[in-house]
């Protein structure tokens, strides 16, 4: 029995199977109370007023800020910028860098819309351009490819650290020793890889990290951009406003330090509080267990899956570079149609479609896959539902 199920309302009788992970987590308990307790407690506003109640919000904000500090093992909290999620957190950087026209950004074939649209858009803007690293025949990271693409006019490498498309993680310490070699700045879409596994930012030495709060136990449209001090000194803010300055004149402003400059306007309290009492929890359940368990499950998920006659994994067919993704497709099947049924007939829930990597499923000439995405809360016996459903619907379809 995992008995971590009796933290998450929606698990506790066992009433739907819930594989949709990467999208969304689920919340536990503790989560949802952080947030009721603002709410509740003391339903202020941080930063500006001088009452009791706004001090508590700041104190509770600035403690989730060090919770969340500690747990990627940051220098300092003021590396940790609130934002709304992910794709913010990349924009922040696209847009704040001070990239110019011939400047080159290197992505990856795989990359989440959130980004490759902010390139895309950065290069009919300004001119910038960039480069597309394509994977190899199974789907994981051509270093060598990479290394032949970085050149002088490189100026910031954009990847994402773990793949939603199929749970592929990039070499990144690699990558990243490589990059500043080469004179460039380095910028991982955390998304799918902060969630699972232990990440030590001063390890990596990467320069910028986004990731959502919402795929971590946090509240919906919450992230946190991490980055290196000494260049958040020297980016100028993306949106501004409100709380970004410490004073101004009907002529000028004068900024605030980061991560202030970057926190435009009212905030999310109770989600940034929230936020803080996810990570706490993340740390008692321990990445060792996180990672054990989507092993297993995605071991036997794997398994099984290979004995549906006709259907293609997408990525290397060894779960143990998977994570705790499993996606996949049955030429002649509708995605959708697949993740329907197992809703109606099972309420087993998965994600079906392009994941957001519209460009990669174009590429390949594949119209959609079924992505099932666990963590540490579900079990072998969902694990088994899942498959024994699956096999039914795609026998009548
Ligand atoms: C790899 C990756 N990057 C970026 C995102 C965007 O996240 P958000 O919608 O929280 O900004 C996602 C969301 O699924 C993702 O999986």
């Amino acid at each position: 029995m995992n008995t971590h199920r009796q933290d998450f309302p929606l698990l506790r009788d066992c009433k739907v199977v819930y594989f949709d992970n990467a999208c969304q987590t689920l919340r536990p308990k503790q989560v949802i109370e952080a947030i009721n307790e603002y709410y509740q407690d003391y339903p202020a506003c941080g930063g500006r007023s001088m009452h009791h109640l706004a001090a508590k919000v700041t104190h509770k904000c600035e403690e989730a800020r060090s919770i969340i500090s500690t747990f990627l093992h940051a220098k300092r909290k003021e590396e940790i910028v609130f934002t709304r999620n992910t794709t913010e957190g990349i924009n922040l950087v696209a847009h704040s860098l001070g990239l110019k026209a011939g400047d080159i950004v290197i992505i990856s074939d795989k990359e989440h819309n959130s980004n490759l649209i902010p390139w895309q858009v950065l290069r009919d803007k300004i001119g910038i351009e960039y480069k597309i690293i394509y994977s190899k025949e199974d789907n994981t990271f051509d270093l060598e490819a990479y290394k032949q693409a970085l050149n002088n006019r490189v100026k910031l490498v954009s990847l994402g650290f773990t793949s939603n498309l199929d749970g592929v993680t990039i070499p990144a310490n690699e990558i990243i020793t490589l990059a500043h070699k080469a004179g460039a700045l380095v910028l991982l879409d955390g998304a799918q890889a902060v969630p699972h596994r232990k990440i030590d930012v001063q390890d990596l030495d990467v320069d910028f990290l986004a990731f959502s709060g919402h795929k971590m136990l946090g509240p919906s449209g919450t992230g946190v951009l991490y980055g290196k001090y000494s260049l958040l000194t020297k980016l100028d803010p993306f949106m501004v406003g409100g709380d970004t300055v410490a004073s101004s004149t009907y002529e000028t402003h004068e900024f605030l330090p980061p991560p202030e400059k970057f926190e435009a306007g009212l905030q999310d309290y109770a989600g940034i509080i929230g936020l803080g009492a996810a990570v706490n929890y993340l740390n008692t359940i321990g990445f060792e267990f996180i990672e054990q368990q989507e092993q297993m499950l995605n071991k036997y998920i794997t398994t099984e899956l290979k004995t549906i006659s006709g259907l293609k994994i997408i990525g290397p067919s060894d779960p143990k570079e998977r994570g705790g993704i499993c996606s996949f497709y049955i030429p002649g099947k509708d995605h959708h149609q697949i993740a329907l049924m197992l809703d109606e007939t099972s309420k087993i829930m998965i994600r079906s479609g392009q994941h957001c990597v519209h460009s990669w499923f174009y590429a390949h000439q594949i119209p959609g896959s079924v992505r099932a995405s666990v963590y540490f809360y579900n079990t072998m016996n969902e694990a088994e539902v899942f498959i024994r459903e699956l096999k039914k619907v795609v026998s009548i379809l």
